[in-house]
């Protein structure tokens, strides 16, 4: 991803979310606020596919199906985040790659917790102005423009706030694809650095998997076919990592990982329908703590 572009990646799964809510998972999962964040043609979309009603011609079925999936894939790692985010309450949670995440606007739960969004300085730009006078339910909201990999994590968290002698959460939320193996080590470095005993990791990432390349193929040549902006052309996915690799790697910075979520299975358990649970098979969300 180029420093000028905000990111078209957060725009989708912000849509997925969007899609999802109030008719996957009902009762387990729901985000009011992601549609909130959306641009009035990326809404529109989100109402498309919210219909139901599969379209016809090639170029509006292909949006459905798009949205349809990553709403599946949203509700499951969203409801898994937020669980391992309600199971070790911590007075600081930091979200790195933030994009449109909305628990800051929409967990009543972090009332009583300073919440850090840590993005790309374009795309957290671009939230700023999406996000306008939206209140946060966070007790407090703090800003932190970081690129992984080029810009110093911990002095930018310590200047806006965060304190290395209190627990932490942090979110991994759909960033570590678009990252490379060195990006991941030292953004890692820094994170345990900054991360007192208590303090808790919940990434998700990707496992090695033909079918979701494919699958990423077909986005771009529907965006291509439709005219459409293609979400991956500026943001490749460009890492995996198996579910051993992940462990080694966590517990090399200091974590110990006691959940590994096979996203395919919680969407089954929350009732997703089969249909569209088939795309979430090539991911998981591990949460890992620190003693
Ligand atoms: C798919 S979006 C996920 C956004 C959010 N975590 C979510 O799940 O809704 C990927 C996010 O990673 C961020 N990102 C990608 N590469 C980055 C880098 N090198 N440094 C900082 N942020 C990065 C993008 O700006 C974008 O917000």
């Amino acid at each position: 991803m180029t420093e000028k572009q905000a990111s078209r990646t957060a725009v989708l799964v912000c849509q997925g979310r969007a899609v999802a809510d109030g008719r996957l998972a009902v009762g387990r999962f729901g985000d009011p606020v992601a549609q909130r964040f959306l641009l009035d043609d990326e809404r529109a979309a989100v109402e498309r596919a919210r219909t139901g009603t599969v379209p016809q011609a090639m170029r509006p079925r292909m949006e459905y199906e798009m949205l349809n999936a990553t709403a599946a894939v949203l509700a499951t790692r969203t409801v898994l985040i937020d669980d391992a985010i309600g199971d070790r309450h911590t007075p600081q949670l930091v979200i790195l790659g933030a994009g449109l995440d909305g628990r800051a606007w929409r967990l009543p739960d972090l009332d009583d917790v300073v919440v850090y969004e840590v993005d790309q300085p374009a795309s957290q730009q671009d939230k700023r102005e999406r996000a306008g006078d939206l209140t946060p339910v966070a007790k407090e909201l703090c800003w932190v423009p970081v690129e992984f990999g080029r810009d110093e994590l911990g002095p930018a968290l310590a200047a806006a706030g965060h304190r290395t002698d209190t627990a932490t959460t942090w979110i991994w939320e759909g960033v570590l694809p678009y990252l490379t193996a060195a990006q991941v080590d030292s953004t890692l470095s820094a994170v345990a650095a900054c991360s007192a005993p208590g303090s808790r990791l919940i990434a998700t990432y990707p496992l090695p998997s033909r079918l979701a390349a494919i699958g990423r193929l077909g986005m771009r040549v529907y965006s291509m076919l439709s005219g459409d902006r293609d979400p991956l052309a500026n943001e490749p996915h460009i890492s995996t990592w198996t579910t051993g690799e992940m462990a080694a790697i966590l517990a090399g910075h200091g974590w110990t990982v006691t959940a590994d979520h096979d996203l395919y299975e919680a969407s089954r358990t929350l009732g997703i329908p089969a249909s569209r649970s088939r795309f979430v098979g090539d991911s998981r969300v591990v949460v890992a703590d620190r003693a």
